[in-house]
Formats: C-alpha cells, sequence, structure tokens
C-alpha cells in the first residue's frame, strides 16, 4: 500500500544559484520495496514501488530515506539518497546505493514486500542548457548513480551523451549498460591499470571534446574530479554543474546542517553559503568549493 502526504514547500530563493526555479512537491511516501539485490561486493540496487509525487522526480533529485534499523542499532536520522532511475511505467523509483554505514547496512535488510517512507522528491536537479547537442558526464563511485538519470533525460531531448565512468576496479563500474541503453557513449577508467589518473582523464575529456564539442559537463563523486572539471570547463568555455553529497538533517531547508561554502559567483573570491538540500544538491561547477 502506498500513501503520500504532501508537505507544503516554499519556493527557494532563485538569487544565487544556477539552475531552473526549483517547483517541487515533497511528500512522505510509504513505498512497498519491489526488490533489493546486490549487484556487486559493495552496492545493492533498491526498487520501489513509488505513488505519483515520487514518479514526478527529476535527474538529480533525491529521497530522504527513513532507514529501518540494523542488527547494530538504527540511524538516528534519515540518510539522503539520489534518484538512479524512474520507472514510470512500472510506477517505480530506484536507487544505486553504497553500503557502508548504520544507516545503509539498514537498507540492505529490506526485503520484497517490506515498506520504506521515503520522503522526497527534494532538491533542484540538473537543467541542461537549451542548445546542448552533445554533454559530458564524468562521474565515481556512487556519482555514477547520480548521473545516469542524466543519460535519460538527454535521449529525451535528442542530446548526444559521452559518460566516463570511474572506479577503484572494473567490477565496481556500475550503470554501464543502463548508460550504453539510453544511448550514452561510455569509457570506462580505473584505478587498476591506472586510466583514472587525473592525468589520463584530463587527456581524454580533451580529445572529446575535440572530436566533438561538448557544451554541458556534469560530475559528482570525487573532488579530484570536480578540481579537473573546472579547470577544463574553464579553458574550454563549457558550462557544468556538480551534486553533491552532504550529511543532512531535515533535508527541508530549515536545520541548516547541509550548509556550505560557494563562491558568490564562478571565478569570485568571495563567498557565500547554502543549504545543500535546497538550494542544490546540483550546484553551478564554477561556484562550487571543492574539499
Ligand atoms: Fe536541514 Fe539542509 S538538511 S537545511
Amino acid at each position: 500500500m502506498l500513501q503520500e502526504t504532501t508537505i507544503p514547500q516554499p519556493r527557494c530563493s532563485s538569487s544565487e544559484v544556477g539552475g531552473a526555479e526549483p517547483d517541487f512537491s515533497v511528500a512522505e511516501n510509504l513505498c512497498r520495496v519491489a526488490s533489493n539485490e546486490w549487484v556487486n561486493d559493495e552496492y545493492k540496487h533498491l526498487v520501489l514501488d513509488a505513488p505519483d509525487v515520487a514518479l514526478r522526480a527529476l535527474p538529480g533529485q533525491f529521497f530522504h530515506l527513513a532507514c529501518p534499523p540494523d542488527v547494530d542499532g538504527a540511524a538516528l536520522l534519515r540518510r539522503p539518497m539520489s534518484l538512479y532511475k524512474v520507472a514510470p511505467t512500472h510506477r517505480q523509483i530506484e536507487f544505486l546505493y553504497k553500503v557502508h554505514g548504520v544507516g545503509t547496512r539498514g537498507l540492505a535488510r529490506l526485503e520484497v514486500g517490506n515498506q520504506l517512507d521515503a520522503l522526497g522528491p527534494v532538491g533542484r536537479g540538473f537543467a541542461l542548457p537549451a542548445n546542448a547537442k552533445h554533454i559530458l558526464l564524468l562521474a565515481r563511485g556512487v556519482g555514477l548513480a547520480t548521473l545516469t538519470p542524466l543519460a535519460d533525460l538527454a535521449r529525451t531531448l535528442k542530446v548526444s551523451v559521452t559518460a566516463v565512468l570511474s572506479a577503484r576496479t572494473p567490477d565496481l563500474i556500475m550503470s554501464a549498460d543502463y548508460l550504453r541503453e539510453a544511448g550514452a557513449q561510455v569509457v570506462i577508467v580505473t584505478d587498476d591499470d591506472k586510466t583514472s589518473d587525473v592525468e589520463h582523464v584530463e587527456t581524454l575529456v580533451r580529445e572529446i571534446h575535440a572530436t566533438r564539442p561538448l557544451d554541458y559537463v556534469a560530475t559528482c563523486g570525487s573532488n579530484r574530479l570536480l578540481i579537473l572539471l573546472q579547470r577544463l570547463a574553464m579553458q574550454l568555455d563549457i558550462p557544468g554543474q556538480i551534486a553533491l553529497e552532504q550529511h543532512m538533517g531535515c533535508a527541508l531547508g530549515a536545520c541548516y546542517a547541509c550548509v556550505r561554502p560557494f563562491k558568490k559567483q564562478a571565478c569570485a573570491d568571495q563567498l557565500t553559503y547554502r543549504r545543500v538540500c535546497w538550494e542544490g544538491p546540483v550546484f553551478d561547477l564554477q561556484e562550487t568549493v571543492s574539499w
């Protein structure tokens, strides 16, 4: 049984942030678990039957999950989880998550038929430029899951996608098949063979741009890839965005637990502070301060 309780939402101020004017309705969705399977030694794929409001989730938005208890105890706070996929025809939302703490260990225990309280969708998603023809997705680790829905959006808009996927080892590369099915050109780089080195990734991105100019770049999951992409995008004059991961409290813009510093504008020295849950989690690439 699915339930949704819509929470009245003030609109975010857009005066300091990039991207489209947010217009999201957050609801507390009680979702039935349709499946929760391991995809490799570290990650699980969770599929939930979802009500209408959850099915309106956009690439880059997230849900705040009330994780069930693990054998070692229960997480005090909900866990933010970026959207991996929406399947409206099956009325399902999907997540790809790394099992590494009390919250995600609790999630890993969910079985088919259990219920999960998923607050969302929350936040500002990605905003592709209106004239985009070829975009780059550059992701590592769990960032692969966050960027994957962008390929679906790009296909809908007839935008070509090149995805560079980075991981420690080949078995930790996820989403490659999904991205290929969405029409993306996929390039895999790993620590194992040192192709994930920043120098190699820089050469790769320059070659991709020289072969077919990029008009938008997006990244998630790695500080060193953020720094690299900021530099390349600045030199090549390409707009871009990043989806940030952050510990959160309320995820509703009220507690300020998720505040981070940002540059007031690209290249500016002056800093400002923004809530990742509310003004993000997707931000302008050049305004983001690396960590
Ligand atoms: Fe409470 Fe962002 S988590 S304001």
